[in-house]
């Protein structure tokens, strides 16, 4: 019985070990959606649906291999974190670290990389 139970947990630790970077590679794409959608549209075009209320301002293109590779990992990270205007770009891009942590910042960066065509 109790061989079992040993057996059993350390399944468990397992598992749970196993499921850890399945959900951080999810994670970015669930960060994404929640926060950065409205603005940048599904694909990173720019065309969410707050862009629309936004007429004049232009939201970049994620999707644009050519318009990202411009900007380095600290630009990026400055951007997600410290908003548009830390990096001398429009303070419509919101900040986000008050609401993302660091790893979650890294996750959703990560995540907008896979948006490059
Ligand atoms: C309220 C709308 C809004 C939200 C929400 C928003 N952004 Fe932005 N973002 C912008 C705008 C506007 C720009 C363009 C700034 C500029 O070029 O002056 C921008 C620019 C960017 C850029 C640079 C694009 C380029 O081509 O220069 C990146 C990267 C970016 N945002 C990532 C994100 C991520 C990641 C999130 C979610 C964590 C997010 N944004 C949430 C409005 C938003």
């Amino acid at each position: 019985m109790r061989a079992r139970s040993i057996v059993l947990s350390c399944l468990a630790v397992v598992l749970a070990l196993l499921t850890v970077p399945l959900l951080a590679a999810d994670d970015g794409a669930a960060l994404y959606k929640k926060n950065c959608v409205k603005c940048h549209g599904d694909q990173g075009k720019g065309d969410g649906p707050a862009a629309k209320l936004l007429k004049n301002q232009s939201m970049g293109d994620l999707s644009s291999k050519a318009e990202m590779s411009k900007l380095s990992d600290d630009t990026l990270h400055k951007m997600v974190a410290e908003g548009g205007q830390a990096v001398g770009k429009s303070k419509v891009m919101p900040a986000h670290k008050d609401k993302l942590s660091e790893a979650e910042i890294k996750a959703v960066i990560a995540y907008i990389k896979t948006l490059q065509k």
